[in-house]
């Protein structure tokens, strides 16, 4: 991307073995372990205030007609920091990111957080975060040269590679999905877009074990978060989220945790901007699951010592009903980096704090609302504290998931907002509303 730039390549996280960026296989040759992308990010000389800058100029630069749409993206604001090597003609994007931060003020006063704010990473143009993993992982795959693309998904992934793959001409996206686990409209974002896709009667896990052999049997390019790849665009919610605060480090980020990528790409990206300079402290982390689907949380309550899995039940937070989480060893090393606390909540708890950020006119989804419930617990407990500065990362769009919010209102909680059915008279009208 420019001359300067050291080369980025693989580095495998269980036996340290080097591997080129240009090896289409996820895991390490060596040992079959995670990878992750390294870059000398030195070799470009800068300091943390000139990163800052510059990334300042970019963010506050006019796109021209003319310009490419990556030059408004917020994945590609830092593409020194996400695929230093590739040429910018060969990046795929809508553009992505640079998605909002709202101050939650009314809804932190009722959680008891006075300096909440949610990214809200449902105005993405798929409507989930999984669009800044998939600008780099499509993108990759286009510099590569390759052809067919896949990955296992509850709904959100899927609809992002299908959507990217649909931009670059001879491009074939194959997603595989639990049969009848996602919801509809995740489901047609992936017909929409014209992606081959599967319904295996099987959960997220199994999907997931069969993609995996897929991708290793075919010339297929695995485009999971467990291509490292994808980790590199999705450390820019960190980025971006801090940068809005004119870089004011908050003193948590609390996300949901399904996979466990996106807690690896936060931690990961904050620890590169420690090392740089362009950070003064270290936020904490906190990851967040649901009672049904909660290895994660059960793990960190051994202090680690074990790495549970489980069948993960049904949950209304049906994007991170996931039992095995392939990022665990790094986000695990995350959470020990950032002393971080992992907890878990109950449905009652991540609907009425779904509907509760709603009715903030925040339109958050299921999943969202897991990490928001999470925050406002560990408040609760005293972990997090009231004047803490907290950055809550709401990771999809609620409507994404209309029909779990239409349920809720049917179903007497305590935000249901009924319907209420009426005849169609003036009267009817009046006398609903009272006086
Ligand atoms: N929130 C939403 C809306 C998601 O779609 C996901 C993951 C997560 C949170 C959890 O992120 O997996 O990186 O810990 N969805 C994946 C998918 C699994 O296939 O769409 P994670």
């Amino acid at each position: 991307m420019t001359s300067s730039a050291a080369a980025a390549s693989f580095r495998c996280l269980a036996c340290g073995a080097p591997a080129s960026l240009s090896q289409t296989a996820s895991d390490c040759p060596a040992c079959g372990g995670l990878l992750e992308v390294q870059a000398d990010l030195r070799a470009f000389g800068r300091s943390g205030a000139e990163w800052r800058d510059l990334f300042d100029r970019r963010r506050a630069a006019l796109p021209s007609e003319a310009s490419p749409p990556f030059q408004s993206s917020g994945v590609w604001r830092f593409r020194e920091h996400v695929l230093p090597d590739l040429p910018e003609r060969e990046i795929v994007s809508k553009p992505e990111g640079a998605t909002r931060l709202y101050p939650g003020r009314a809804l932190g006063d009722e959680l008891g957080l006075s300096r909440l704010f949610v990214k809200h990473e449902g105005e993405n143009p798929t409507l989930s975060f999984k669009d800044r993993g998939m600008t780099a992982g499509v993108s990759w795959a286009r510099h590569l040269g390759l052809r067919d693309v896949a990955c296992a998904s509850t709904g959100d992934t899927s609809a992002a590679l299908a959507a990217y793959a649909a931009e670059v001409p001879g491009m074939r996206a194959i997603v595989l999905l639990p049969h009848a686990k996602i919801t509809d409209e995740q489901l047609s974002q992936a017909l929409h877009s014209g992606a081959v896709t599967l319904g295996l009667d099987t959960d997220f896990d199994g999907c997931m074990r069969i993609v995996t052999e897929l991708t290793r049997v075919r010339p297929i390019y695995l485009l999971n978060s467990r291509n490292s790849v994808r980790i590199e665009g999705q450390k820019t919610i960190g980025f971006e989220a801090i940068q809005d605060l004119g870089w004011e480090v908050p003193d948590w980020f609390v996300v949901p945790v399904g996979n466990a990528g996106n807690i690896s790409a936060i931690g990961k990206g904050l620890r590169e901007w420690l090392e740089l300079g362009i950070l003064g402290k270290k936020p904490r982390l906190g990851g967040i699951q649901a009672e049904a689907a909660d290895p994660f949380y059960r793990s960190f309550e051994t202090g680690f010592r074990e790495r549970i899995t489980r069948v993960a039940g049904d949950t209304a937070a049906s994007a991170i009903r996931i039992g095995a989480p392939v990022s665990h060893p790094k986000a695990e090393r995350e959470i020990r980096f950032f002393d971080g606390v992992v907890a878990r909540v109950s449905e009652e708890e991540l609907l009425d704090a779904g509907a509760l950020a709603n009715r903030h006119g925040l339109a958050i989804c299921p999943n969202s609302a897991v990490a928001l419930a999470g925050a406002a617990k560990l408040r609760e407990r005293g972990v997090i504290r009231k004047d803490d500065l907290v950055v809550v990362v709401a990771t999809a769009h609620a409507l994404k998931f209309a029909g779990t919010a239409a349920a809720y209102h049917r179903s007497g909680a305590r935000l249901a907002n009924p319907l209420r059915r009426l005849p169609a008279t003036l009267d009817a009208v009046l006398g609903a509303l009272g006086t």
